[in-house]
């Protein structure tokens, strides 16, 4: 990057009294994963040179290629092992080779074994990304996404396989408990923001599950007379949202609703290479798990082109939430100095492939490491 005069608009931040190490587990993964892993990392690395803060970080090789030598992608058991961290950094999951559900099987047994019952995806453009629309809207809205229930219930199974009269059953579990805390936990958002929540609902057509969603998020608006309720059906949400996506503030949303909606998120953000997320509980005594929405990409994997600024942005989550478990000072100014180098970099370049560019996953790494160091 050739940029001289940075926009500094971040306050720089003060070497904080030394503190214990963060125990951060890495899990690289598959396809892009540990592509867009290595950046991420240097970042981190970049913030211990400048601010005194140690990230003791060990990396676990739990991959397909793991399955395929060892025939389990994780050993029995890797809940404990993780259990002792502070954070959780995930590449992706997911290959050709092996069945999807066994690869992203590992993301699903971590964000219900810890019970990690909020997916926090920030769908925001930030200046410098491209929109895929022609009035390039203002995109900044927060996705609170379930992530322990709803239609990824593991209550389900088939009958009569092979025959005739085969079935397959997947039922969605909804319970009172899991809609009313990530209500909660969205309508506490919206304080801190435009203070309007918009419910994702289908009650027309699935009136049990989705039934009772309505009525637990309107009983939780009540709490809540300062934030504005609107409840909206999934597909008119998917035409809203490319139509008028300024409109949205706080968005929660089931967990497949939610993971619909977030890629085409992650589209009007300026595409899934850019997009992050948290799975967090914020009152919870386990680690919380932080990746990009992307997968594997086996179309770009290995191939050095992959878009590392989702991974980055997701590390930046990451600090923000070291900051609020008390485990890192500073760690929401750092965040803040994180996205502004993303966006710095999104404005000047260099870029990948996906947004139009010739860089690799590297160079932007790299470019994204230069720009914070002048930050902090
Ligand atoms: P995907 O997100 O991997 O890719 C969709 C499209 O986005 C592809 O064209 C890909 O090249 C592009 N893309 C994704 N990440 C990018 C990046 N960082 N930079 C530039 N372009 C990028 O989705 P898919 O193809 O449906 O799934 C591939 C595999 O990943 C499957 O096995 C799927 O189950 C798995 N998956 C895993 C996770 C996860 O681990 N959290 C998430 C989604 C999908
Ligand atoms: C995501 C992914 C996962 C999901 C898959 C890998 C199980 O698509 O994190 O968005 O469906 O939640
Ligand atoms: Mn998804």
């Amino acid at each position: 990057m050739q940029s001289t005069a940075p926009k500094q608009t971040v306050q720089p931040v003060q070497p904080a009294q030394p503190v214990h190490p963060v125990r951060l587990a890495v899990i690289p993964g598959d396809g892009v994963g540990p592509e867009v892993i290595e950046q991420a990392l240097r970042v981190l690395q970049a913030i211990e040179e400048a601010t005194g803060h140690r990230f003791h970080t060990v990396t676990f090789p739990w991959s397909s290629e793991h399955y395929l030598q060892t025939g389990h992608v994780a050993p029995p058991g890797f809940l404990d092992t993780l259990r002792g961290f502070d954070a959780i950094l995930l590449g992706a999951m997911g290959d050709p080779r092996v069945p999807d559900p066994i690869s992203v099987g590992l993301v699903l047994q971590i964000r219900k074994g810890f019970d990690l019952y909020v997916n926090l995806r920030p769908v925001r453009r930030l200046s410098g990304a491209p929109s895929p629309l022609a009035h390039a809207p203002t995109v900044d809205i927060l996705f609170v996404r379930e992530n322990t229930e709803g239609e990824y219930s593991d209550a389900g199974g088939r009958l009569n396989a092979g025959h005739p009269d085969e079935l397959a059953l997947h039922t969605a579990v909804f319970t009172r408990r899991g809609i009313e805390r990530i209500a909660v936990f969205a309508f506490e958002q919206a304080r801190h923001r435009r203070r309007i929540v918009t419910s994702v609902s289908k009650g027309n057509a699935l009136p049990h599950t989705f039934g009772l969603w309505d009525e637990v998020v309107r009983d939780v608006a009540r709490h809540f007379p300062d934030v504005r309720l609107e409840t909206v059906l999934v597909d008119a949400m998917a035409y809203h949202l490319v139509r008028q996506p300024e409109r949205f503030d706080v968005v929660v949303a089931s967990n497949l609703f939610g993971d619909i909606l977030t890629d085409l998120g992650a589209a009007l953000q300026g595409g899934l290479g850019l997009a992050a997320s948290a799975n967090i509980n914020p009152a919870g005594p386990y680690p919380g798990m932080f990746e990009p929405v992307h997968g594997s990409a086996p179309d770009i994997a290995g191939r050095g082109i992959a878009n590392p600024i989702g991974a980055i942005w997701s590390a930046a989550l990451m600090l923000d939430y070291l900051k609020d478990r008390g485990r890192l000072p500073n760690g929401d100014r750092l965040a803040g100095a994180v996205l502004q180098a993303i966006a710095d970099v999104l404005r000047e370049g260099p870029h990948t492939p996906d947004l139009g560019g010739t860089a690799t996953t590297r160079e932007v790494g790299e470019a994204v490491v230069r720009q914070l160091a002048r930050l902090l």
